[in-house]
């Protein structure tokens, strides 16, 4: 039956269920077959997605932009710089006055709890476009990905190397224990998933069949791999003065031709971009015939349509 996500905050993938994404994935799926056929349709006639940032961004930005268009709304690009929010103003009082004109909030911002507090006080959907913990909305579209390339998501294993700290693996981990998918995160001991985003991945990985390993060895962790998947070495917001002990750090990880050998037949390779070629990635890979980075990259704009058409 379908579930009903009208009003709902779309801030962490926990807070849905295993159908509820699946919703939105079929969602995606349909939306994506309209925009090829020319049968696509206007169900955000007349709203606005305010959309706050703090961080730079190519594909999020774009994608929720020209998504809300196509779905008959408006986006309002609304940088942090220009907002009160720099002088002092609230976050609450922010969602409240946000609350009275948009329909819709999308926000990319550092600090995780700032997205859940504008949340928690404004009265319309909050989407988040990524935060130092998260980045639900690639995940999400990630899925989407591996089910159009894989044909199944339960079973599938996915191999994540690299800086498994981060936001984008936190948000890896989340949808596979969702989906019933297994996650292995290759990397040093030092750049380990934050321990509150496994015990809750846990929880979720004993309802779906997921597993989830943390594992020290690149070789290791890939064999057998469906899936590979990158990101940078330096995230956002991480200290750049640290940049060179941690290329150094990381370097063993590099998803290359050696390490490929390992993985299973007929591989993917998966990257959120922007990469950095002959660092976490070598060119011969992104560039490679393995490669569905672009995919993934068109897959947001169908993903996010479907958050915002089922949420505003
Ligand atoms: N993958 C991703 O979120 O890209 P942007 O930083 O360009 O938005
Ligand atoms: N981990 C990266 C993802 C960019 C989309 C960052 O936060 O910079």
């Amino acid at each position: 039956m379908a579930v009903n996500l009208k009003s709902r905050d779309f801030i962490s993938l926990r807070d849905f269920t295993r159908e509820e994404l699946l919703q939105i994935l079929d969602t995606a799926k349909m939306l994506k077959m309209h925009s090829r056929t020319g049968e696509e349709q206007k169900p955000l006639e007349g709203k606005t997605l305010g959309m706050i940032f703090t961080k730079p961004s190519t594909r999020t930005r774009i994608s929720f932009e020209v998504g809300i268009w196509q779905l008959g709304g408006v986006g309002l690009f609304l940088s942090s710089d220009e907002l009160q929010l720099r002088r002092g103003e609230t976050i609450e009082d922010t969602a409240k006055v946000l609350s009275r004109y948009l329909d819709g909030i999308m926000i990319r911002t550092y600090a995780h709890q700032d997205v859940v507090d504008l949340g928690k006080y404004s009265t319309i959907p909050v989407i988040n476009g990524l935060t130092d913990l998260l980045h639900p909305c690639q995940a999400a579209s990630d899925l989407l990905t591996m089910r159009e390339k894989l044909g199944r998501l339960q079973g599938v294993n996915m191999t994540f190397l690299g800086d498994g700290g981060n936001n984008m693996v936190h948000s890896l981990i989340n949808a596979a224990a969702k989906v019933g998918m297994n996650i292995t995160v290759g990397s040093p001991q030092q750049y380990r998933p934050a321990a509150e985003v496994l015990a809750g991945a846990e929880e979720d990985a004993r309802k779906s069949g997921a597993t989830i390993t943390l594992c020290e060895d690149p070789v290791e962790a890939v064999n057998d791999a469906d899936v590979v998947y990158a990101d940078v070495w330096v995230s956002m917001g991480d200290d750049e003065q640290q940049r060179q002990k941690r290329l150094d750090e990381l370097a063993p990880y590099q998803v290359n031709g050696d390490i490929w050998k390992y993985t299973a037949d007929e591989a993917i390779f998966m990257h959120c971009l922007p990469a950095h070629r002959g660092e976490e990635v070598s060119a011969g890979i992104l560039d490679g015939p393995m490669s569905v980075v672009f995919d993934q990259a068109e897959n947001r704009l169908h993903l996010q349509k479907a958050i915002m058409a089922l949420t505003m």
